[in-house]
């Protein structure tokens, strides 16, 4: 018997289940043949029913199996589907080198790219073979779920190809019921990264401080403890640079704290720590009018944070977590922070204001003092869409990655490996911190144009007590993202996935 599993998505609903691999009924049949082969396993069976020559329809058609191609064949005799899709799956499989992860979900990704455009009907999808175990296939519906995500809820016309019949997808498998296992572990994580994309893709007049706060605080209904505080409290306390950022803005500013304690009671939790600017203009330091728009998705390292706290919500992760998110809105105006000013963090480090568009680390400061001092983690991961000058380093295909602990760096680097978010290691050393001394206080809020990234993570490190620290600069990765098999384009999601993965390797 097949396990029902249920993936919604607006207005098209994606409905999956996992099937035996004997007789599938549905009116769309998908088979993947490897690169230069013909089709194998229960494939070639279904493909021997049409009675079709294999090298001839293939060699006319030009598909030779590479990912991403697809050889569409209408009503064909001798099957019961009135379509048969035969992908390309790539690579014949090399029991030395397992197809990666992000391989199969990049499979899913175009199969669910393929059966969008296409008459909508139930489908089923043919996948047997040793390399497509239980684990392989939650990655291609992984895949299939984070192409068929769209953000179009402010398009007034309809796309041509849009419907609001159910997309009925029946994967067939040597075990549906591990296989179902393995994606309802799968697809918590793809529902929070999802979440992360919607919030970075929604434009900075809906969401702004106090709307991102209380989509985090309806998470509470999964059983997270949610907690806000607001103007008032971070005076009180004395988050003066996280309230130098949002000193400009008509919108207040707010810390949000989710906490997940799914662990043992009492022990230190992981912290992890988001920059969310709703909307960075530069203030005062105010950025050029080309592509300032993307500026409403500096809110990304707190909206991966967010989307990861939901993923340990839902699949009920057996570790104690904390995430914190600054949130605030960086705009000139009569009451913004001036280049000059001067404030006192909540650490006690004064810090020269040079640069108003360097505000991402100033509520990282605080917020990541804070982070340390009330729960003292046993280690502190940050994300923040920090610096132009990331992007410049590594492109879009790596996130920046600094530490103060190999033992974390490479756990990190390693869950990148595994989700295909992958980093890339960066310097921090003294030497750098020339550039962040301040004629007037204890550091300036910016090194300057060399070395950019590293200026910015040096200055955090000043905020770090002895916890284990990484900080992802997400600058290049999480906003702007060029289209891919699992993205339609923009908003990517990035760090949810990630970080996970990296969680489990901390569950009791
Ligand atoms: N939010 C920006 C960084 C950014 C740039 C994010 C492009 C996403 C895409 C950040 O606040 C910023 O403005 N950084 C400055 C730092 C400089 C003033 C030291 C930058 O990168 O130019
Ligand atoms: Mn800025
Ligand atoms: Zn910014």
């Amino acid at each position: 018997m097949g396990e029902d599993l249920l993936l919604l998505g607006m207005p098209q609903t994606l409905a999956l289940r996992t099937a035996p691999l004997a007789d599938p009924t549905a009116a769309i049949l998908v088979l993947y043949v490897a690169e230069g082969a013909p089709p194998a396993g229960a494939a070639a069976a279904h493909w021997a029913a049409t009675g079709l020559d294999f090298e001839r329809v293939a060699g006319s058609a030009a598909f030779r199996g590479k990912a991403g191609q697809v050889l569409d064949i209408a009503a064909p005799s001798g099957l019961a589907a009135r379509r048969l899709l035969l992908l390309g799956a790539g690579p014949a499989p090399d029991p030395a080198q397992p197809v990666a992860g992000a391989a199969w979900a990049d499979r899913g990704g175009s199969l669910a790219a393929r059966l969008m455009a296409l008459t909508p009907g139930d489908v089923a999808v043919i996948l047997d073979g040793p390399e497509a175990t239980p684990e392989a296939v939650a990655e291609l519906t992984a895949g299939l779920r984070l192409r068929h995500y769209r953000f179009d809820k402010y398009k007034s016309r309809k796309r041509d190809d849009e419907t609001a019949e159910t997309l009925e997808i029946a994967l067939h498998v040597a075990d549906p019921a591990a296989t179902a296992a393995a994606i309802a572990a799968r697809l918590p994580s793809v529902e929070g990264q999802v979440l992360a994309r919607d919030l970075i893709n929604e434009p900075p007049n809906t969401l702004g401080t106090v709307e991102f706060a209380a989509r985090a605080a309806e998470m509470a209904s999964l059983g997270l403890d949610v907690e806000i505080l607001g103007q008032s409290e971070l005076e009180a306390l004395g988050l003066r640079a996280l309230l130098s950022v949002s000193q400009g803005s008509a919108r207040p500013p707010r810390l949000v704290i989710m906490r997940w304690n799914g662990g043992d009671p009492g022990a230190a939790p992981l912290a992890f720590v988001g920059k969310g600017v709703v909307f960075d203009s530069g203030g005062i330091s105010i950025k050029p009018a080309a592509g300032m728009e993307d500026m409403k998705g500096d809110m990304g390292g707190a909206a991966a944070v967010t989307g990861l706290m939901h993923a340990l919500a839902r699949r009920r992760a057996k570790a104690n977590v904390v995430g914190l998110i600054g949130v605030v809105e960086n705009m000139p105006s009569g009451t913004a922070m001036r280049p000059g000013d001067i404030v006192r963090a909540l650490s006690g480090t004064t810090i020269e204001i040079v640069n108003t568009d360097a505000e991402g680390r100033l509520v990282l400061a605080d917020a990541l003092w804070y982070a340390q001092q009330r729960f003292r983690p046993r280690l502190v991961v940050d994300l923040a869409t920090l610096t132009g000058a990331i992007g410049v380093a590594l492109g879009s295909d790596h996130a920046g990655l600094f530490a103060n602990d190999d033992e974390l760096a490479s756990r990190l680097v390693a869950a990148g490996l595994v989700t295909g978010e992958k980093l890339w290691r960066m310097p921090l050393g003294p030497a750098y911190d020339k550039q962040i001394e301040s004629r007037f206080a204890d550091i300036k809020n910016s090194g300057g144009r060399p070395a950019g990234s590293i200026t910015a993570a040096q200055f955090l490190l000043r905020f770090i007590d002895s916890t284990p620290w990484a900080h992802l600069d997400i600058a290049g990765v999480a906003l702007n993202s060029p289209a891919s098999e699992t993205n339609a384009g923009w908003a990517s999601g990035f760090g949810v996935a990630l970080l996970d993965r990296f969680v489990r390797d901390y569950e009791s």
